[in-house]
């Protein structure tokens, strides 16, 4: 394993010095660079205008998508900035095309609003839902994904790691499924990207979505979509503007020939130039790194916590990602996370609204989660358990 200057990428995490901090799934701390760019940005849009501003930008905004195309191992003509993850996923789910009848395929662990999304479409459109189960291990079942699939399956659908566990699906085998089948496969990378390499070849998927603040440790309100060049055409975004297409005539236009037409004219540019320094900064740290480390500490804290008296791991899955969810007798997660706070200790809860089939098939109403990324330490991990002890 490659060592992290753990002391150098603490250093860029002013944070650290004064928080424990393991909410990177939900929105982790930016890294100074990070941070200073989206800063000299808003200087820039303060001093001289927003248009001038983005014109002075432009080699940073033309680097967002050769940056993406690195870190995912695509084309850059199949990038598209969005607003957020779920967005990015809508787009893509908005835009394919499904008619009363056809089936959608996903998981249990399906992200909350992809299924609300389902849902919404089942009713609108009359599309059906199917719903692969887990194996013994709690990720998904590939046989019983596989004999699920049928005539009228039109989409896999699969959330990469869940919000609500540790388990890490397996991307690349339901992608070699969906390609048997020649069916459209959309992955939600939103917790996966930036704590792990992914490459969309080798996963196989069709389109790919993800966030920027979450393990890429970008600025809020930022996110991404992969659209492979293959299926783009086939695509019809939901709503279009004069970035997507042109107006051509006055009864005609034309839509943009890369993925770009899932983007906005209007977008936070502050955010867009910080998410590609957030992207060139894992890059520069490399995902295989990142990964191996944040392996290490979730199993460290996975193995600490369970020798903990009357704490339980709540993690499922074969491969395991920096997500940590547990559970301790007589402590409700909130009343758990509310004692960690006060002693500078950073975590969040996940419940069963957000995880409906996850959580209604193992009798859970909520979990604490910690998730951890690179700058964390062993000590840090030291520290959570010890102030989970003491209650
Ligand atoms: C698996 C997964 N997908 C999608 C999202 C939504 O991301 P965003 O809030 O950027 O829309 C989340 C957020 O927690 C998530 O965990």
């Amino acid at each position: 394993m490659q060592t992290l200057d753990i002391a150098r990428l603490r250093a860029d995490t002013p944070a650290c010095e004064k928080l424990i901090y393991f909410n990177n799934a939900g929105s982790s701390l930016m890294p100074q660079p990070v941070y200073q760019t989206v800063l000299d940005h808003l200087a820039l849009e303060q001093a001289i205008g927003g248009y001038a501003a983005e014109g002075q930008a432009e080699p940073l905004l033309e680097d967002f998508y050769d940056a993406f195309a690195a870190l995912l191992n695509c084309d850059r003509s199949e990038i598209a900035y969005v607003e957020n993850a779920t967005r990015a996923w809508d787009m893509a789910f908005y835009s394919l095309p499904l008619k009363e009848g056809d089936r959608i395929l996903t998981v249990e662990a399906e992200y909350v609003s992809n299924f609300l999304a389902y849902l919404h479409q089942a009713r609108r459109r009359g599309l059906e839902i199917d719903i692969a189960p887990c194996d013994a291990s709690g990720q998904v079942d590939l046989d019983a994904l596989e004999r699920l699939i049928g005539p009228k399956t039109r989409l896999i659908a699969v959330t990469h790691i869940p919000t609500q566990g540790g388990l890490v699906n397996p991307a690349e085998e339901i992608g070699n499924i969906a390609r048997r089948h020649g069916i459209t496969y959309l992955l939600d990378a939103c917790q996966s990207v930036g704590q792990m390499p992914l490459d969309v070849r080798t996963i196989g998927c069709d389109l790919l979505s993800g966030t920027g603040r979450k393990f890429l440790r970008g600025p809020r309100g930022t996110g991404f979509l992969y659209v492979s060049k293959d299926i783009l055409q086939q695509l019809d975004p939901p709503f279009i503007d004069l970035h997507a297409a042109t107006w051509t005539d006055a009864r005609s236009f034309t839509m943009r020939p890369d993925a770009r037409r899932f983007e906005n004219w209007e977008s936070y540019v502050a955010g867009r130039v910080g998410l590609r320094t957030a992207v060139r900064y894992a890059l520069e740290i490399g995902l295989e790194p990142i990964r191996a480390r944040v392996t290490m500490l979730a199993d460290r804290l996975r193995a600490s916590l369970a020798e903990l008296p009357g704490v339980t791991v709540r993690d499922l899955g074969r491969v395991r990602s920096g997500i940590v969810t547990f559970t301790k007798n007589g402590e409700a997660p909130p009343e758990i996370q509310a004692r960690l706070r006060a002693a500078n200790v950073s975590v969040s809860v996940s419940s069963r609204t957000s995880a409906q089939l996850d959580f209604g098939r193992r009798g859970l109403s909520q979990v604490v989660r910690a998730s951890v990324h690179y700058f964390n330490t062993e000590r840090e991990i030291e520290l959570l358990c010890r102030t989970l002890q003491q209650a």
